[in-house]
Order: structure tokens, then sequence, then C-alpha cells
């Protein structure tokens, strides 16, 4: 049986980690495409050099010509430029367009029958532009938000509550931008409730505003990191989200996870991509799950899709302007 082949275009902050844990993982040959000459080139013979020391082995190939993305089972999107402090993911609309222009039109001519997980900001827009111009069908191409959303999310509950992560439970849903909806009714740790647990803590009151002032953080978990970085954005765990993702599809696995998916119908919205809830395996987003939003989280929700519709649009007026 051939191995599995993985394309990460884009090789910077994000890029690199995300081919040392394909490598790690042994989750197929890794070519990484990057615009600058010899770095991808650089990275993957780094990387390489690696392999007798961690006991992995994969092909590992950096590259400028989007020939050599041929064949690949999944393509990972990170070309783009990262934010810097003061800067809302939305101000990267204009650069990041262009670029994501180029991207897909490599993935298009050279590597049609992929899975596409685009990274690259504004999210939304960005999963919404790759799919219009490679013209792969909406199941096959998704963004990578919700995992690393929802890992936030996850992350500040378990600190609070002094317990291990790997209980806990919690999921965002919505766009990637600071209208996200994480969803505070479902999260839970080995199933029980995280506000059942607060209000034992603190008392009922108290335990609404820790987790509001949960809720937020994970809001504006990105620019955290970024204004303690100052030269970029988050790359660790964009990176491992994405690759949770790529691994579902390339093994089949059918795991539930939080993805920027197109939506027809569901959750009441048609024709754009949000996050949402959904079964990666081998055909992509193989079914997306629905389940009914109380008042308030209906309420996120859609201001969180009146946010990712006027980022769509302004990408419309960008492209025809
Ligand atoms: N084609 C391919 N790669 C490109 C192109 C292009 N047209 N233009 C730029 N790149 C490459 C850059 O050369 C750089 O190596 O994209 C890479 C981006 O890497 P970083 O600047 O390190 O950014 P990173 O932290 O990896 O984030 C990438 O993901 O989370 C988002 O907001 C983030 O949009 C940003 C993207």
């Amino acid at each position: 049986m051939a191995r599995k082949k993985i394309a990460l275009i884009g090789g910077g902050q994000i890029g690199g980690v995300l081919a040392q844990l394909c490598a790690l993982r042994e989750l197929g040959d890794v070519v990484m495409f990057d615009i600058v000459e010899g770095m991808p080139q650089g990275k993957m013979l780094d990387i390489a050099e690696a392999s007798p020391v961690d006991g992995f082995d994969v092909c590992l190939q950096g590259t400028q010509d989007y020939k050599d993305i041929a064949g690949s089972d999944v393509v990972i999107v990170t070309a783009g430029l990262p934010r810097k402090p003061g800067m809302s993911r939305d101000d990267l609309i204009v650069t990041n367009s262009k670029i994501m222009t180029s991207v897909a039109e490599g993935i298009k001519q050279y590597a049609p029958n992929a899975f596409v997980i685009v990274i690259s900001n504004p999210l939304d827009a960005m999963v919404t532009l790759c799919q219009k111009i490679t013209g792969i069908p909406h199941n096959r191409v998704v963004g990578q938000a919700g995992v690393l959303d929802s890992a936030r999310f996850a992350t500040f509950i378990a600190w609070e509550l002094g317990v291990s992560v790997k209980d806990v439970v919690a999921m965002t849903l919505g766009g990637h931008g600071d209208d996200m909806v994480p969803l505070v009714r479902y999260a839970s740790v080995q199933g029980i409730p995280v506000m059942e647990l607060l209000e034992q803590k603190y008392g009922a009151e108290k335990a609404k505003e820790v987790m509001e002032a949960m809720v937020k953080r994970t809001r504006l978990a990105g620019g955290e990191v970024v204004a303690l970085l100052k030269t970029g954005s988050a790359f660790y765990s964009p990176a491992s989200s994405a690759i949770a993702m790529a691994e579902s599809v390339l093994k089949d696995q059918k795991r539930v996870l939080p993805t920027c998916c197109y939506l027809q119908g569901e959750f009441g919205v048609n024709g754009y991509y949000v996050g949402v809830p959904a079964v990666l395996g081998e055909k992509g987003v193989e079914n997306i799950l629905q389940f009914k939003l109380d008042a308030e989280e209906q309420a996120m929700m859609d201001k969180s899709v009146a946010a990712v519709k006027g980022l769509v649009d302004s990408l419309d007026s960008i492209l025809n302007g």
C-alpha cells in the first residue's frame, strides 16, 4: 500500500511544527512548499536529520515548485502573514487573499483530489476563497479554528478546576473571531457539567463570573499569545490542531472535531463557512452533527455568523475592486 502524502503550503512557524508532527507520528511523506528559496529545503533537511534519533521513517522534501505536491492526500495551508500586536485577524485580509489566490491555483492544478485544511487568517474568508478558486467539493475544503479555540477553552477550564486536560470536554462554534461561541452548557469534566463544579467551588454568582472570564479569555486567546510573542502569532497549538484533523482523515478515524465547514442549512446558516462539530473521515466532512442551541447560544451564533458574512463580503469587494 502506498504511503500517504501530506503537502504543507507555507513553511513558516506553523508549517515547521506541522512538518515535525507529521514526521513524529509517521502520518505519511511530507512536502513543504514555500516561496522563500532554500527555507523549506533547510527545514525538511533539519527534521530528516532528527529521524535516527526520534525513530521515524518518512520522506521529507522542501520545494518551490507546486508540481511536487502532486498526489497529496492532505494539503495544509499556512501561507500568509501572521498578526502583529494590535492587529485583528481581519486586518490580514488584503495581503493574505492575494497569497491565497496563488496558493489555491497551485492546489487546483496539482492536488485537486486532496483534502484541504486552511489555517491562514482571517480563517473564515481564506477557506471560502480557497474553495472558490480550487473548485474542490466543499466537504473536502475546511478550515482549522474550532479545534484550537476549543482546546484553549478546555485548557482554561482544566487549570481553573485543577483537573487533567484529558478529562475536560469543551467546544466552541461559529467563526474564528472574537465573536466565537464557547458552549458553556456542554462543557464538562467526564460528563459532569463544568458550571455545576464551579458553583460547588464558588457559589452561583461567582461561578458565573469565573466562567465569563474563561469565555472571554478563550475568545481573545490568540491575541494574548500575539501580545506576548510580539513578532508573530501562535504556532504550536494551531499546528497540533490541524494535525488532529489531518490524522482523522488520513486514518479514517471519524473523529468529531469542531471544523470550519461549508453550511447548507445546518444551524440555520446557508452558503457560508462556519465552525460546527463535524465527523472527519476518509471522505472528508462526512457528517455535521446538529443539535438545538438555546436562545442565548443562538444569539451568539447569529452574531458570529454576521461577522463571518461581513468578512466574506469584504473579500468579494477586495477581489472585484
Ligand atoms: N506561497 C507560499 N508561501 C507563502 C506565500 C505564497 N504566496 N507568501 C508567503 N508565504 C509563506 C512565508 O514565506 C512564510 O514562510 O508563508 C509563511 C508564513 O509563515 P509565518 O510568517 O511564520 O506565519 P505562521 O505563524 O506560520 O502563520 C501562518 O496562519 O494562523 C495563521 O494568522 C496566521 O495567517 C497566518 C498563517
